[in-house]
């Protein structure tokens, strides 16, 4: 079934130019972009997305590194782009990323990780959402 999911370029992917090699990894995996766009987000707003968060030991060095430069943020539509958008991206720990995934590739720790991408089709419309509206999806 077609469907969509959410990413999110992180400041850390930002900084070091990797955002286009990024990209090219989605669209070479056949995901198409239904809506995109480069933004920072404010300590607040990095807060409320990852509130589901915020009792994790972690939370604050994530709001910290969230805010800390610009995303690119995109709603991404393929047939289980949820689940096969996980495989693109690899293990949240680049260490036991696999080979050919983009945190292999771009990603440097458990913290700075390059890319997110939504869990559930739930999450992902909810996450989709917080950064665009219908106007704004394609
Ligand atoms: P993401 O897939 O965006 O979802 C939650 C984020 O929290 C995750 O990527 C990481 O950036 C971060 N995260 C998860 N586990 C840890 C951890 N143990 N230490 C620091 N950050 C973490």
């Amino acid at each position: 079934m077609i469907n969509r999911t959410f990413t999110m370029i992180k400041p850390d992917a930002t900084e070091k130019g990797s955002t286009g090699g990024i990209l090219q990894m989605i669209n070479a995996a056949g995901f198409k972009i239904v809506a995109m766009k480069m933004t920072h987000l404010s300590k607040e707003k990095a807060g409320e997305f990852y509130a589901v968060h915020s009792e994790r030991p972690f939370y604050g060095e994530l709001v910290e590194f969230m805010s800390r430069g610009p995303i690119t943020a995109a709603i991404l539509e393929k047939d289980n782009a949820v689940e096969d958008f996980r495989k693109l991206i690899g293990a949240t720990n680049p260490a036991n990323a696999e080979e050919g995934t983009i945190r292999r590739k771009y990603a440097a720790s458990i913290g700075e990780n390059a890319v997110h991408g939504s869990d559930s089709d739930e999450n992902a419309a909810i996450e989709g959402s917080f950064f665009f509206s219908a106007l704004e999806k394609f």
